[in-house]
């Protein structure tokens, strides 16, 4: 499935590409399935956060920095009420799963670890990719969270800069569910902001650039058809608008960095080297 020479052109040009029917419906309905069932086992009795004490704050950034190697749901900011409980099903409820169900997960792996994401990898510049992440986000109708205007590398450090993004969508997005809004080119910008997790300073969200973010008059819509895979680069501006429709948005994220560009040990999410983050190629 290699990438057409218009589709690189347009990739290098836009910092983005849009492959529809990337992925079929029986893929999709799989993947949705085992979601439910990650979700349905999943005790938020041991995740109930009161997000008041400085205490609570600690264990719920301990609970996302320790995820990397692991699967485990995070709540809509949304999804409680003020007592604290959920105001609607745990189903309807969660943000997200993350982030290693490409690795541990026998559906996730066998929808991540498809070989003809190492051609499309390799037609969009990554020679050698290492998955280090995947994320099942729902975008949950009425309480899907806003996610600012970001770049993906911020989260994704290599020397050169490398992580690419692979967006799939579960359902239709377009503009009243939440879609992505990219800044066509805006990848010729500098890297703005850079998350780095060491022993002395903790989690911390630096300013490395003072370049703005870009006017949200000129961002683009991606709006796009179930099956579709978005790709885009790690230093392209996007952002996603909250869900106040009554319709869910389901979409599924790889991030790969190349292994010929050097990782970070200040990236948050550290693979163990009896856990190595793989290519796409490998059989699950
Ligand atoms: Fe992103």
């Amino acid at each position: 499935m290699e990438l057409s020479l218009a589709q690189r052109e347009q990739f290098a040009a836009d910092g983005f590409l849009v492959i529809p029917n990337f992925k079929s419906a029986a893929d999709i309905a799989e993947l949705r399935a085992r979601a439910e069932q990650i979700v349905e086992a999943f005790d938020e009795r041991e995740r109930m956060p009161i997000f008041t004490t400085a205490d609570e704050r600690t264990k719920n950034d301990e609970y996302f920095l320790t995820s990397g190697s692991t699967i485990r749901c995070f709540f809509e900011a949304d999804a409680f009420n003020a007592q604290g409980r959920l105001a609607q099903s745990k189903a309807l409820s969660i943000n997200k799963i993350g982030h290693a169900m490409h690795d541990l997960d026998p559906v996730f792996a066998r929808f991540a670890h498809d070989a003809r994401l190492e051609d499309v990898a390799a037609g969009v510049g990554l020679q050698r990719p290492l998955v280090y992440q995947s994320m099942y986000i729902f975008k949950q109708p009425g309480i899907g969270g806003e996610v600012r205007w970001h770049q993906d590398a911020t989260y994704f450090v290599t020397e050169p800069i490398s992580v690419t993004t692979f967006w799939f969508a579960l359902e239709a997005a377009d503009t009243t569910n939440g879609c992505l809004w990219v800044e066509p080119g805006g990848q010729r910008g500098p890297l703005r902001e850079r998350f780095t997790v060491d022993a002395a300073n903790g989690a911390v969200l630096e300013r490395i650039d003072p370049t703005p973010w870009p006017e949200n008059a000129n961002a683009v819509p991606v709006e796009v058809d179930p099956g579709t895979l978005v790709v885009f680069g790690g230093l392209l501006p996007h952002y996603s608008a909250p869900n106040r429709s009554p319709r869910s948005r389901h979409a599924f994220t790889l991030h790969a960095v190349d292994a010929s560009a050097p990782y970070a040990p200040t990236n948050w999410l550290q693979r163990a080297a009896e856990f190595p983050a793989r290519g796409f190629a490998v059989s699950a």
